[in-house]
């Protein structure tokens, strides 16, 4: 009699276990929609918040002390930012940030915003082969090592806007989003087929750099952000097929290219394959 009743009970701790671990699931699901971004970064703020009043409270604990001894990058990197399942969220971390945290294993989603590195390595990510999406806006990041993230064959979302690159290094396959906006990029610092491979490619941001040229575009891209760079010329090869007139460019819904030195009403033939006119300066 006995033993069955504590077979039904652990039964029921079992249930409710599985429950709840597949409502924190579904929550986190929800946090990474784009319009949930709000909701996430409050909670994070709150959780930052939170290991904050952790790392520093002063209450007796027979685990050991958590205020850091030294330097900063000897704290276990879920101390110091906040971990939720499969997410690592470092964003304008205190003590100052200079160099990508070590992850914990299967991480998926690394948002590391508003710090100070300057550098990514090639052995930053190891084998955290897992990652979906690295978010390193507003750093100060001047140099990527090639073959950094060339491993991560599930990345899908790639962001290094507002840093000060100049050029770039090779971009996995799979990328569906990369947003490099507000960097110092070149022409010359592009490779002529940086972005040619990448058959998933959906959006592609290079706003606000130092482009001389459209780099060549997959067909898969539907949206172009080259505003504000220094593009002078386009042929009616950058969209368009010379030898194909017949040829109409799909998906492609919109391609921003004002404020660059071009008057796109000289080069009417170039965008003879593209379902709507890229905007920008036309006299
Ligand atoms: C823009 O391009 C022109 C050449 O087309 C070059 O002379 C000029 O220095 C470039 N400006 C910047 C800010 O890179
Ligand atoms: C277009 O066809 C001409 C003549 O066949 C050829 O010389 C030229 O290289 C072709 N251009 C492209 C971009 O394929």
């Amino acid at each position: 009699m006995e033993t069955r009743l504590r077979m039904l009970l652990s039964v029921l701790i079992l249930e409710s276990w599985v429950l709840s671990a597949s409502e924190g699931h579904f929550y986190t699901h929800k946090l990474h929609r784009p319009e949930y971004a709000e909701e996430t970064d409050e909670r994070m703020q709150r959780n930052k918040r939170e290991t904050n009043a952790l790392m520093h409270s002063d209450a007796p604990d027979d685990s050991g002390p958590l205020q850091p001894a030294g330097d900063p990058s000897d704290l276990p990197t879920c101390l110091l930012c906040v971990c939720l399942s499969g997410s690592v969220y470092c964003e304008e971390v205190d003590p100052v940030m200079t160099a990508v945290p070590a992850l914990p294993k299967e991480t998926n989603y690394l948002y590391a915003r508003y710090n100070k590195i300057n550098k990514i390595a090639a052995k930053d990510f190891g084998d955290i082969v897992t990652l979906k999406r690295i978010d390193f806006t507003g750093n100060i990041i001047s140099e990527i090592e090639d073959g950094a993230f060339e491993k991560l064959t599930m990345l899908e979302e790639l962001s290094l806007a507002e840093n000060q690159l100049v050029k770039l290094p090779m971009l996995p396959a799979k990328l569906i989003a990369f947003n490099a906006n507000h960097n110092k990029l070149k022409t010359k610092g592009l490779k002529a087929t940086a972005f040619k491979k990448l058959s998933k490619l959906i959006s592609l941001q290079l706003a606000h750099n130092q482009l001389e040229a459209v780099p060549l575009i997959p067909e898969t891209v539907r949206t172009l952000h080259l505003q504000n760079n220094n593009i002078s010329t386009v042929t009616t090869d950058t969209f368009c097929k010379t030898n194909d007139t017949y040829y109409i460019r799909p998906n492609m819904n919109e391609i921003r290219m004002d404020g660059n030195p071009i008057n796109l009403g000289q080069y009417p033939n170039s965008f003879i394959c593209l379902k709507s006119l890229p905007i920008g300066r036309y006299q």
